[in-house]
């Protein structure tokens, strides 16, 4: 039996695989995160940890757990707060939840795709503020998004299945991605795929190759229409570069699922026009979350077996 470090509450059932191998959860007594020297502090006495991407799993952590710690399992697909080099060097295993959350990020890319080419943030928050004074022909007026052009910045898993989507709605869909995948679509600039694009959806994982991937120079490349999305990681899109274009008119719209500082939102990003903002809930079903803990205490389980899991990163 081993011991394994369980960093928030995860939804019912998510723990099953952990609990049917018999190991010993050190679960939170209450529902908040610990702070990075309470995780150093536990680090050193299990042999696993299942930890969320809001907690930075860093060479602190690792070194307090080295030693003992075999496995850390991060319950999201993105991994980048998990300094993967540094748990290799100490023979720490990390896996993530590939996979399982993809079709319910595409609905939440597509969801902010729509609501962010009609202005819908906007046009509820009048109504909702007794602005609105009823009905008017030039009032709210968005862009379609039938017949649009679609640029899907990363082709993975999440890219794919909103490329599936937007074929059902009409749209012509591009897609970049690093190396050629040699599917219909494909455009091997970045910026060719940005000036031709009516709607740009981030789909890459975060890293320092991706780092404000769209700053001011891409912005100022996409069309004036243009609507940008992302339900990646925040730091890929400079906001203060975003909320410029957005105040300057350079771009039409933004969704955005994640932001640069979470749980900080750029003050300029919540006053910018035409901006859907939401609190990261791109895989956020009950289903979703379910099955992304499920996958994650697997993958410790399967590391503390002496298996090798498939949702190994590293
Ligand atoms: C969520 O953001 C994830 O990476 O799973």
């Amino acid at each position: 039996m081993a011991r394994v470090l369980v960093t928030r509450r995860l939804p019912d059932g998510g723990l099953d695989p952990l609990v049917g191998a018999g190991h010993e959860l050190v679960e939170r007594p209450r529902d908040t995160p610990l702070s990075h020297d309470e995780l150093v502090a536990a680090a050193g006495a299990v042999d696993g940890i299942v930890c969320l991407l809001t907690d930075r799993i860093d060479a602190d952590v690792l070194d307090a757990g080295a030693g003992r710690l075999r496995v850390v399992a991060n319950v999201a697909v993105g991994y980048d707060n998990v300094d993967v080099g540094a748990a290799s060097a100490r023979g720490i295993a990390v896996c993530n939840t590939p996979g399982v959350l993809d079709e319910t990020t595409a609905d939440l890319a597509f969801l902010l795709i729509l609501a962010a080419s009609r202005v819908a943030s906007d046009a509820e928050a009048d109504l909702r503020d007794g602005r609105w004074e009823g009905w008017g022909i030039n009032q709210y007026l968005g862009r379609d998004v039938h017949g649009a052009v679609l640029g899907l910045v990363g082709y993975g898993r999440i890219g794919q299945a909103v490329a599936r989507r937007a074929t059902g709605f009409g749209m012509e869909v591009l897609h970049h991605a690093r190396t050629d995948t040699g599917i219909p679509g494909y455009v091997a600039d970045l910026d060719d795929l940005l000036t031709r694009a009516d709607v740009v959806s981030v789909h890459v994982p975060l890293s320092s190759a991706t780092r404000h991937l769209i700053g001011a120079p891409e912005l100022a490349r996409m069309r004036p229409n243009a609507v940008l999305v992302n339900t990646a990681r925040g730091p890929i899109v400079d906001e203060v570069a975003l909320a410029e274009a957005l105040e300057t008119g350079t771009i039409f719209a933004a969704g955005l699922d994640v932001f640069e500082a979470e749980p900080v939102v750029h003050p300029r990003l919540l006053a910018a026009p035409r901006t859907v903002l939401l609190p990261h809930i791109g895989s956020a079903s009950l289903a979703t979350r379910t099955r992304m803990a499920r996958v994650a205490s697997e993958g410790v389980r399967a590391v503390l077996a002496g298996e090798t899991p498939p949702n190994l990163v590293g």
